[in-house]
């Protein structure tokens, strides 16, 4: 065996002598390659990513105060209201319009998570808003829900809510959000932010609010989706949950889905899908 395998030596030291510039060649090629590709891949996603340092984390009591002082003059938005020149136009209704807002997946996350500071985005008359008041309630947790919304609704809504006043061009969704809240007894644990979402959303970062859950549901168009998901990250608090509605809505050729699909994608994270609702943990806690 030992001689037969010493005749052989030569010819495989020849294969190898060969084989070798060869091996480095391709060898250079395919790191080449995949350089080329994985570096031209990571820098054009680069310019998407959101990349902040937010304030340190204010403690979870202090958020409600420290933003009505810092948005709203030290004065409840609840305070007062309703303002006489809207009292008798608004509606007391407990019916109150929305979309997947009762869904299981609020409940299941709120159980996981324990949230002390939730943060919507995309709320409109409050549905999804009541449902997780009513949720963080019943099993006795201490959580204030931040409201992000422009309260603007979207071009035409008002087709389909007719019982919502306009007063000089201004349709008042704010108005009629503010008084579902407020028969809900709810204006302690809630509290709006009447501004465009990376507004509202950048200002939160600034002064340091870190939010355990953040749900996104404002503009379903993929750039919309996209920079309230990249910013709703940005703030949550790490071993967070960030959720949303509408994975599968049509919209924009499904721009809430490829928005989602590629946060998780750039970030290493599984989207878990729960009905109508897209789930990431922020570090897998299931
Ligand atoms: C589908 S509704 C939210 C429904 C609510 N989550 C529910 O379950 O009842 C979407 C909301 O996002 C708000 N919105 C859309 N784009 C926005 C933006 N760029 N800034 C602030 N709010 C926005 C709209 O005003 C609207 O009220
Ligand atoms: C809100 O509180 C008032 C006064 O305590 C009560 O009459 C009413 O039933 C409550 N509303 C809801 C929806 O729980």
């Amino acid at each position: 065996m030992k001689t037969e395998h010493k005749k052989n030596l030569p010819v495989t030291n020849t294969i190898i002598k060969i084989a070798k510039p060869a091996a480095y060649v391709t060898l250079l090629l395919l790191t080449y390659t995949l350089g080329y590709f994985s570096s031209s891949t990571s820098s054009e996603l680069d310019s998407f990513r959101v990349k902040n340092q937010c304030a340190n984390p204010i403690p979870p009591e202090n958020v409600r105060q420290t933003l009505i002082n810092r948005i709203f003059n030290g004065v409840s938005p609840f305070t007062n209201f309703p303002p006489p020149h809207a009292a008798e136009k608004l509606r007391r209704s407990k019916e109150i319009k929305g979309w997947g807002s009762n869904g299981p997946v609020f409940e299941r996350l709120i159980r996981k998570v324990k949230p002390r500071i939730i943060v919507e985005v995309g709320t409109f008359l409050g549905a999804s808003t009541l449902h997780m008041a009513e949720v963080t309630q019943r099993i006795g947790l201490q959580t204030q829900i931040l409201c992000i919304d422009d309260f603007r609704g979207w071009a035409g809504f008002r087709d389909d809510f007719k019982y919502i006043e306009i007063l000089n061009g201004d349709v008042w969704l704010y108005y009629h959000f503010l008084q579902n809240i407020a028969t809900f007894n709810r204006t302690g644990s809630v509290l709006p932010l009447p501004f465009t979402t990376v507004s509202a959303l950048t200002k939160l970062c600034e002064l340091g609010v870190w939010p355990d859950l953040v749900e996104i549901d404002a503009g379903h168009d993929f750039l919309s989706a996209w920079s309230d998901i990249n910013w709703g990250f940005q703030i949550l608090r790490p071993g967070g949950v960030i959720f949303g509605h509408d994975y599968f809505n049509g919209a924009d050729n499904r721009g809430v889905g490829r928005a989602v699909d590629l946060f998780a994608r750039i970030h290493n994270f599984k989207v878990e899908v729960d009905g109508e609702h897209w789930v990431i943990y922020s570090t897998y806690i299931q």
